[in-house]
């Protein structure tokens, strides 16, 4: 879907990004993360040409995006910005309808879009489409240009941290929903975040960059358990390997499986993470609980013991 070639790009003879090589398929959820200054909004800048790559190549569908309109780029890719970049004199409505307008779509499907867009985000149509952004907050904008981005429904979502505005409450509500767009739409997105916690939630591939190089690109499970280099490790945290190595996996995948004699103990879920298992085990003080599947049938039960069982 997008691949860089050895792209370089330079400001003021300083190389900011060299020599990044990475093929996306279509349908991944690639998460670039770094520290600050790393490369990482200029590389996704130069997939929509709002920044021009000064070596190497990058290809869209197959076709190096220099054969592209920047207009026809902009319009096939959402782009959600880190600054959130509305329009300052326009409605949130008019805002979110920027790209469905361009492709001429008739205004009655706008109209529903932007109310379908603004429910999913949470920000309630009648109160929000007719506020200007600086009537907002900041995560209630971010929240805007996020929905800007899905307006028109494209195959590739290009976001800079949209969540970094968000408290952590809303935060999480928006990782899980860009997880469900994800796997319910199959499209490709790359976003770039500073949080590890959430770069982890998020890929399915995690590329860590470091003065403009890749230092690492592989799954959540690659970067944590087989950490290229001391760096990987310090991002991710030495402290917390185990806790992240138990957040990749559910309870369904080391539950002992099994009929189960219902008693009072609340259960698990099936889907719950292993690291929300232990941590309610732990909680409740005991070292084992059963597993009830999403219509509430108790179906397994997962001990203490199970959770330090490599992983498969
Ligand atoms: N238009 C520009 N002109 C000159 N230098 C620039 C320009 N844009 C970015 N840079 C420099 O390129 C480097 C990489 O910037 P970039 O914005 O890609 O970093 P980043 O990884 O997104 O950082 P952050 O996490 O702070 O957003 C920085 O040193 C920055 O100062
Ligand atoms: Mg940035």
């Amino acid at each position: 879907m997008i691949e860089f070639q050895q792209v370089g790009k330079s400001f003021h003879g300083q190389a900011v990004v060299d020599d990044f090589s990475l093929a996306i398929a279509p349908g991944e959820f690639v998460v670039l993360i770094g520290r600050s200054g790393s490369g990482k909004s200029t590389t996704l800048k130069m997939v929509n040409r709002l920044v021009e790559h000064d070596r190497g190549r990058i290809l869209f569908a197959g076709q190096e995006i220099r054969a592209f309109q920047p207009e026809d780029l902009r319009r096939r890719m959402g782009y959600a910005i880190q600054s959130t970049g509305l329009f300052p004199h326009w409605t949130v409505e008019r805002n979110i309808a920027c790209v469905p307008e361009l492709l001429k779509w008739p205004a009655a499907r706008i109209r529903d879009r932007v109310t379908e867009l603004l429910e999913l985000l949470q920000l309630p149509p009648d109160v929000y489409r007719r506020r200007y952004p600086h009537e907002l907050s900041g995560g209630q904008q971010q929240r805007v240009g996020v929905a800007r981005a899905l307006a028109a429904d494209p195959d590739v979502l290009l976001m800079d941290e949209p969540f970094g505005a968000l408290d952590p409450i809303t935060r999480e509500a928006l990782q899980l929903e860009m997880r469900r767009i994800h796997r319910l739409s199959g499209k490709t997105i790359v976003l770039v975040t500073h949080d590890i916690e959430e770069a982890l939630r998020l890929g399915s591939r995690v590329v860590l960059l470091d003065h403009g190089r890749i230092v690492q690109a592989g799954t959540p499970r690659q970067l944590l358990a087989e950490p290229a280099s001391d760096l990987v490790r310090d991002f991710i945290g030495r402290a917390d390997l185990g806790l992240r190595l138990l957040a990749l996996d559910t309870v369904a995948s080391r539950m002992r499986p099994g009929p189960i004699e219902p008693n009072n103990a609340p259960a698990l879920r099936d889907t719950d993470s292993l690291r929300e298992a232990l941590s309610t085990l732990i909680a409740r003080g005991t070292s084992q609980l059963p597993v009830a599947d999403a219509t509430g049938t108790l179906c397994g039960l997962l001990h203490l013991s199970d959770l330090v069982q490599p992983s498969a």
